[in-house]
């Protein structure tokens, strides 16, 4: 039994969106995907899926993306991407009940792994693209996102917990944010995060040890599309 993570699938099944003009590492990934996740996850373990699953703009375009991630093995997890337009997050509720039983939707919720608490959301880091009262008003969302994920596992019982983001915790240059300041505050272990592409991207963040907590970056051409290992 084992816990793994993999984000930024960015499937194209039914949009006409090729990925390898993004570099060799995104030539046929999805077979990637396919080959690395069924040679190390099994049946009995959970995967972690951090955001930017579909190109698709609706449930209609993605359902081929979201099919091909339900073929895959383990039990399945999905965060919140910024290309996720299938996913309105005041209505997840809906979608985990559209895809009970194969697929489970982390947001305002939280899932287990053993002893742990699965909690998460988008998060959100400053990238220059939109104004600062934008940034500030989208990240203020996005911690009291994550703060309901927190509270309902805490008020569940469980004292460990697993922190997964779709964006960096970070913004370039930054030590620390809301996000960080938050995993110290609920003694989190480990902050789960991806969305950052190409080698120019791969150090903006938090990565290893800071202040007791572990951050790993965990996008799909990072790992080359292998499944990181997070807990056994
Ligand atoms: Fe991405
Ligand atoms: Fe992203």
């Amino acid at each position: 039994m084992a816990l793994y993570a993999m984000g930024d699938f960015h499937l194209s099944f039914s949009v006409d969106k090729p990925m390898d003009v993004f570099g060799r590492v995104w030539k046929n990934h999805e077979k990637k995907i396919e080959k690395y996740c069924r040679k190390r996850i099994h049946p009995e373990d959970t995967f972690v899926i951090t955001g930017d699953h579909s190109w698709g703009k609706n449930l209609a375009e993605c359902e081929k993306d979201l099919a091909f991630i339900e073929a895959l093995p383990g039990r399945k997890i999905l965060l919140r991407g910024n290309h996720d337009m299938f996913w309105d997050a005041k209505k997840t509720s809906v979608l985990n009940e559209r895809f009970a039983g194969r697929l489970e939707f982390l947001q305002n919720n939280f899932y287990t792994y053993k002893d742990y608490a699965l909690v998460g959301t988008k998060g959100y880091c400053y990238e220059g693209k939109d104004s600062i009262e934008h940034f500030l008003k989208i990240r203020e969302r996005e911690t009291e996102r994550l703060r309901i994920s927190l509270e309902m596992a805490a008020g569940a019982g469980y004292q460990k917990y697993i922190m997964f983001l779709h964006y960096p915790p970070t913004t370039i240059g930054e030590q620390e944010s809301p996000f960080t300041e938050m995993a110290e505050a609920y003694g989190v272990s480990k902050v789960i995060y991806s969305h950052c592409h190409g080698r120019d991207r791969y150090d903006d963040s938090l990565k290893g040890y800071v202040n007791g907590i572990e951050y790993r970056l965990v996008s799909g051409d990072y790992l080359n599309f292998r499944p990181e290992l997070i807990l056994e």
